[in-house]
């Protein structure tokens, strides 16, 4: 998710799952050919496994941005078909992509060519008036003729006039039977659900009628949502480990990360939430919030968050007679 999920998100999302499959932002083929590689691709040996998302309509481009992605080590390379925003339009990309199934075809047979892992789609289930029962079915079809195996489908269509970004995540109604129609009627491809997940154990229904699922916002929002997907989905038999566990483990990393310059509040935006619904949540939210954006914040700061935590929730109710 575009500003959301970095590298730095991504790491903190292993420390909450060992299994669950991490995504990049979505990162246009152009950037990757002509931008700042290692700002762009880089990332840690320990989120594997991790999927590059590009965006692009261009074969040549879109094949040479796989090429350098598959040799940067990344275990799948994922075309977004799928995103509504203005300028991702302009750029012929994304959701519009939807009503050209050819192109799409045509991508993907390019980028399966040019490397040896898995090429995989995100889309919607259709943009603006398309029919979303035969439409859906062409896209499928025929993006699936050039060896896609694995689509992953936000369960809701796209209005490219009209909706914002945000909107195009809210506003279109979700149609999860849609999805799993898809799967009845393309048995042999592997369908993932997406759109609307709250929970780990929210997503395990889906499950009798797709291959998969994908959590989004659900998961960024309430991280801690993610340490149940080991022990629910892949049968871990190990409890997931604690809150301050996991915090302590993010300690370490942004530890190291800081010795190379990385600025603290780029790793601690994403971890705001660790706490949602426990005692200490505010505090923790709130001390993050403004302690690690002042220049020359360091990792006491974070060790500062888990003490007010740790306060809070010693901290025995005071009654007033
Ligand atoms: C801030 C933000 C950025 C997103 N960026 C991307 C993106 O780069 N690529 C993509 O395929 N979907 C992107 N999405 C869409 C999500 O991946 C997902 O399809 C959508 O939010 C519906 O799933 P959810 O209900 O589980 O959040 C983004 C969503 C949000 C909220």
């Amino acid at each position: 998710m575009m500003d959301w999920t970095d590298r730095h998100c991504r790491a903190f999302h292993r420390l909450l799952s060992s299994r669950a499959i991490l995504y990049t932002e979505m990162i246009t083929a152009k950037a990757i050919l002509h931008g700042d590689r290692k700002k762009l691709l880089g990332y840690s040996k320990e989120e594997h496994p991790v999927v590059l998302q590009l965006g692009g309509s261009d074969v040549h481009e879109l094949a040479q941005a796989a090429r350098i992605g598959a040799s940067w080590g990344y275990d799948e390379i994922n075309l977004n078909v799928g995103c509504p925003s203005p300028r991702v339009q302009h750029g012929q990309f994304g959701a519009a992509l939807m009503a050209t199934p050819e192109l799409v075809r045509n991508c993907v047979s390019g980028m399966l060519q040019a490397v040896d892992i898995p090429v995989t789609v995100k889309c919607r289930i259709g943009i603006d008036d398309q029919d979303e029962q035969t439409a859906l079915d062409d896209f499928v079809g025929t993006v699936a003729e050039a060896g896609c195996r694995v689509f992953v489908v936000h369960a809701r269509k796209a209005w490219l006039e009209g909706l914002s970004p945000k909107e195009n995540r809210e506003v279109p109604p979700l149609n999860w039977n849609r999805v799993y129609k898809l799967k009845r009627d393309f048995p042999d491809l592997e369908i993932v659900l997406n759109g609307g997940i709250s929970s780990a154990e929210a997503g395990l229904a889906h499950l009798d009628h797709v291959d998969g699922v994908m959590l989004g916002r659900a998961a960024y929002q309430n991280p801690y949502l993610l340490a149940e997907v080991d022990r629910v989905y892949f049968d871990s038999p190990e409890g997931p480990p604690g809150r301050d566990e996991i915090f302590r483990r993010f300690v370490a990393y942004a530890e190291a990360r800081c010795e190379e310059g990385v600025r603290l509040h780029q790793m601690t935006r994403h971890i705001l939430g660790l706490y949602q619904g426990e005692p200490g949540a505010r505090v923790f939210r709130r001390h993050l919030s403004v302690e690690a954006v002042k220049p020359g914040a360091g990792v006491q700061v974070l060790r500062d968050a888990l003490r007010f935590v740790e306060k809070t929730r010693e901290a025995k109710p005071v009654l007033v007679a």
